[in-house]
């Protein structure tokens, strides 16, 4: 777990305990006083708020990422699973071999997926090939540097690696791929 995790894992649990413990002392005041009703209250609104920030950090698909490529759509949705299992890996600290498996999946599935678009890019002549095939060119080159950095320092970069993913593939599907499905649809490619 890195220091950080740690420190949040550490200031939650004290945090509980905390609470719990003043619900416990307070009850010996009585149940009409509403001191321990107060503490109870504070006790869900940590809980609520922690399953909050928690689930915030992983991605969800929405019908407006679809390209209208069944195929691609797919493909999109397994790479966001794969992310989430990264993150759920990182949240839950299941272990380093977890997260090497979880990440290998994640950039073999990248590939496959990104060599399915190209395919379908150049078989159809799609003008801006090019350029589409850079964007994933650099995004492979930028992960496998984040990767080497990760495994030199354990501390932060599996999170930075993530962050880059989510934001890159999010905006990759809803931006860039978006311009060669429109073209590929019009083709008759579904
Ligand atoms: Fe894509
Ligand atoms: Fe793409």
């Amino acid at each position: 777990m890195n220091n950080m995790n740690k420190l949040k894992a550490f200031a939650l649990a004290f945090l509980l305990l905390t609470l719990v413990t003043a619900i416990i002392l307070s009850f010996t005041l009585g149940l009409t006083h509403p001191l321990p009703w107060v503490f109870i209250v504070a006790l869900g609104i940590v809980i609520v708020l922690n399953k909050k920030m928690t689930e915030s950090q992983f991605v969800t698909w929405k019908e407006e990422y679809s390209v209208g490529i069944k195929s691609i759509d797919t493909d999109h949705k397994k790479l966001l699973q794969l992310i989430n299992r990264l993150q759920t890996s990182s949240i839950y600290q299941t272990g380093e071999a977890f997260d090497k498996e979880a990440l290998d999946e994640l950039i073999a599935y990248t590939k496959f997926h990104f060599a399915r678009e190209e395919k379908m890019m150049e078989e159809n002549g799609y003008p801006d090939f090019d350029a589409h095939k850079q964007q994933h060119i650099n995004m492979t080159d930028q992960v496998v540097q984040k990767i080497k950095e990760y495994e030199d320092d354990h501390e932060k970069t599996i999170e930075d690696l993530l962050d880059y993913l989510k934001n890159w593939l999010i905006n990759h599907i809803n931006g860039t791929d978006k311009k060669y499905s429109a073209f590929l649809l019009e083709k008759g490619v579904k």
